[in-house]
């Protein structure tokens, strides 16, 4: 089945109740169940073609604004991974070319892990013949390293369900992207790269005496944010948000040995966002495993979420995000 080609689209995502902490590293098996929004302005969109007259996979990258590079060391060797898993179930052995654009900056601090794996696995399957639903796609997709990414195959509003098996640890819908006028406002704080990679601190979490605390917590969050994005509650979502964002960030903080994500211009941020629900502007943060902010409000309020954000001399530039679609596959 040589000279197969698919190209398919993910959106990256943001968690409001986040994943932190793997229990299983081959699989992918997170400790406990997440929630989140997938971002319509930030999208990969990957072709994957299988062909038999390559000696080796072969992949690159075009970040917003950059030409393609060819990609190497640890990154290429995930993508060979997951290739290697999309071969594996489609019963073939051609190498592929992989090409992968990214609208959104290399330096935002938005996971790009997360659209980046969704849209590997879904242009491979593709390409590869399979034939996969988004519940496959997704548990899939899952094993890929970047568990997150599970969560940016359905669309809109999603919950990473966990039962602690491979079969039963799978991303789903809760709201479809028009449901809920929802925005993510992300503030760019920082574009220097990660001082340590989600991957290795999620085998740290352990390590942390509070990362028992964080998972005696998060099952009522979930409840909480699951029911808050059903009833469109702003203010339950985003308190919630900012209550989960923070027991991450003390999981880190406590590891051993202990990683500070946090910058002058996060507290500044954080800082704003509270001085203004005390004027009675609904706004709310979170932050994934970096420095930069992302903030919850109501789609109307977005453009005077950014025009404030930006007026702050810590932020750099503001990307804003309704909830997104899920990964599809490119008529060819
Ligand atoms: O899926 P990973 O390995 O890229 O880890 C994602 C970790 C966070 O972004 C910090 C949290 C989350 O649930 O997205």
């Amino acid at each position: 089945m040589a000279n197969q080609r698919a190209t398919a689209t993910a959106h990256a995502n943001i968690a409001v109740v986040k994943y932190w902490g793997v229990a299983d590293s081959a699989l992918t098996l997170p400790y406990n169940e997440s929630v989140s929004m997938n971002l319509d302005h930030c999208t990969t969109t990957t072709t994957v073609a299988f062909d038999g007259s390559l000696p080796a996979d072969e992949v690159g990258i075009a970040w917003f604004g950059r030409e393609m590079e060819e990609v190497t060391g640890q990154a290429y060797e995930r993508v060979v991974a997951q290739l290697d898993r999309v071969r594996m179930r489609a019963g073939i052995e051609e190498w592929a070319r992989v090409e992968s654009a990214n609208t959104f900056p290399a330096d935002a601090g938005i996971a790009s892990s997360a659209s980046a794996f969704a849209a590997l696995t879904t242009a491979a399957a593709g390409a590869a013949g399979l034939q996969l639903g988004e519940h496959e796609l997704s548990i899939l997709t899952r094993r890929s390293g970047s568990g997150s990414a599970c969560r940016s195959i359905p669309p809109g509003f999603v919950h990473w369900r966990n039962d602690g098996t491979d079969a039963g640890s799978y991303a789903v819908s809760v709201a479809m992207p028009n449901d809920w006028a929802l925005a993510d406002v992300v503030a760019i704080v920082d574009t220097g790269p990660k001082s340590v990679g989600s991957a290795e601190n999620h085998r740290l979490a352990v390590t942390s005496p509070y990362f028992k605390v964080r998972l005696q917590e998060v099952p009522a969050r979930v409840n909480g944010c699951l029911r808050a994005i059903r009833e469109h509650e702003l203010a339950t979502l985003g308190l919630i948000a900012e209550a989960d964002a923070v027991s991450l960030h003390v999981v880190a903080m406590t590891a051993q040995p202990p990683t500070f994500y946090w910058r002058p211009g996060t507290l500044r941020v954080m800082q704003a966002v509270h001085d203004w629900r005390k004027e009675g502007f609904l706004s709310y943060w979170t932050m994934d495993a970096g420095a930069n902010v992302h903030v919850l409000c109501a789609m109307s309020d977005a453009p005077a979420v950014a025009q404030r954000l930006e007026a702050l001399p810590e932020v750099q530039f503001t990307i804003t995000n309704g909830p997104g679609p899920g990964a599809y596959l490119h008529a060819e």
